[in-house]
């Protein structure tokens, strides 16, 4: 059967624009009613610019990151946005063209003799923002974080937490938060041929400690964790990295990674005191995990998996991407058995599908429900349009579909501060409108998603398509 598209590519293109204004405003165009116990900041980050002077990044990934701060306080909602201000940033804005070599895509104008052994890239601070220990920062995960005021979204500069986190060492963009005391976790991966991880823990006066430095064998591509009680566990892709062209200025880095075939994926599990286990599994590549917990001996790991490395072919434009060859993601269960070193893989939810979330207080623990962006279609491969919610001892699902004219990203929980039940509060959802090329904040009833929306918050202008935030209980606005 031939499944109709869900979209057209110059609609999903759009979203791909740069946003080169900064803007501060009161949002007073919205439809139906904020729920007033729904207050707070929700703070999103993402390549912001995509081009410096109409000269574009080769790849989105490679854009300037950018803040957006959206407040919600007694049923109104603030809007601002601002560039993380890094010195390279500052210095392309300046020049009025792309002075620095990007890890996706970007080569420097001038050809060959311009890249060769050029290997300065910048601090793009555009994957994740996260307010913790009172520091709002930027993440990205091949630098170290750079901290904002979050009232003004000023840059305030590089966060090396009192010393503790010194140049060279590196912080994750995907953090996560031990519900039961407040703490986050992080890491940082010094890759080649053995490559080193540390992990990081923050308290909530944002004192950082690092506990874990351990070696393991081969390259590391772990852009994620995940951290129950008495574990953090890594997904490592079984990756080769062949640094020469890229050293030698022939393509980004991105693109000089390969799925070494046949070879089983690792999972990479340590204990609280850092030592190391280590177990195989079915050969696949991960970004993301949705979530982790204990359970009788085993540990449950959940995660989106591609059955190969969605590799981004040097020279070929992003925006031209053939969808029907991208690989989908799909949501799938790693049950890992610690006696027996056994790892069972089954896949819970087929319809590619990124960006999963779940409930925070339920971030370790045995959960049942999470969020993701998904395609509009049950099957093929398109652009984000969905949104699904998956209850994942039931299976169930329900869905929004934003299709055919509105795209999506990363969904974001927030509990009903009231609420007893784990689906209790709200999803909120940035959404392109290829209608009127404007980003609608949306409020989804997150026990009953497929519903119409409580509410749609729409912006003067576009937010570039972003990729991860995170929602605070603290208000700056009001
Ligand atoms: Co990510």
């Amino acid at each position: 059967m031939v499944q109709t598209s869900s979209f057209s590519k110059a609609d999903w293109q759009k979203g791909y624009k740069s946003l080169k204004t900064e803007y501060s405003y009161w949002v007073d165009d919205i439809t139906g009613e904020v729920p007033p116990l729904l207050q707070g900041t929700l703070f999103r980050n993402g390549p912001g610019l995509l081009d410096v002077n109409g000269d574009r990044y080769g790849h989105p990934f490679d854009g300037d990151g950018m803040i957006s701060a959206i407040t919600f306080t007694n049923g109104k909602v603030h809007f601002a946005n601002s560039f993380v201000k890094t010195p390279e940033f500052l210095a392309e804005q300046q020049a009025g063209k792309i002075l620095y070599r990007g890890v996706f895509g970007t080569q420097i104008q001038g050809g060959l003799l311009q890249n060769i052994f050029n290997l300065k890239l910048k601090n793009i601070a555009n994957t994740n923002v996260i307010y913790h220990g009172q520091k709002l920062l930027a993440l990205w995960e091949a630098s170290r974080p750079y901290r904002l005021d979050p009232q003004t979204l000023e840059t305030i500069g590089v966060e090396n937490f009192d010393g503790n986190l010194p140049a060279g060492e590196v912080f994750t963009a995907h953090p996560k938060f031990d519900p039961d005391t407040g703490d986050m976790y992080g890491f940082g991966v010094d890759a080649g041929v053995k490559s080193t991880i540390n992990l990081y823990k923050v308290d909530q006066q944002g004192t950082l400690t690092k506990f874990v430095k351990q070696k393991v064998d081969g390259f590391c591509f772990l852009h994620d964790f995940a951290i129950t009680p008495n574990y953090a566990i890594f997904a490592q892709n079984p990756v080769k990295f062949n640094p020469l062209p890229f050293v030698l200025g022939f393509k980004p880095a991105a693109t000089c990674i390969d799925l070494q075939p046949n070879t089983p994926t690792k999972l990479l599990i340590f204990d609280r005191s850092g030592q190391l286990i280590t177990l195989e599994t079915e050969p696949c590549f991960i970004f993301h995990h949705a979530n982790a917990y204990e359970q009788d001996g085993e540990i449950i790991l959940d995660s989106i998996c591609y059955r190969d490395y969605p590799k981004l072919e040097a020279g070929i434009d992003f925006l031209d991407v053939n969808f029907d060859q991208v690989i989908p993601g799909q949501f799938c269960r790693f049950q890992i058995n610690l006696a027996t070193g056994k790892v069972q893989k089954s896949i819970l939810q087929e319809r590619s599908c990124e960006f999963p979330i779940t409930h925070p207080d339920y971030v370790g623990k045995n959960y049942r429900y999470v969020y993701m962006g998904a395609i509009a279609n049950d099957s093929g491969n398109a652009p984000l349009q969905a949104i699904i919610k998956l209850d994942v001892q039931t299976r169930e699902k329900q869905v929004h579909s934003f299709a055919p004219r509105g795209f999506i990203g990363e969904p974001t929980f927030i509990p009903d501060p009231n609420g007893t039940r784990e689906d209790q509060g709200w999803l909120l959802v940035l959404v392109f409108d290829a209608t009127c090329d404007r980003t609608d904040i949306v409020i989804l009833d997150a026990e009953h998603i497929s519903n119409s929306p409580l509410a749609t918050i729409h912006l003067k202008h576009h937010i570039p398509f972003g990729l991860h935030g995170n929602f605070t209980p603290e208000v700056w606005h009001s």
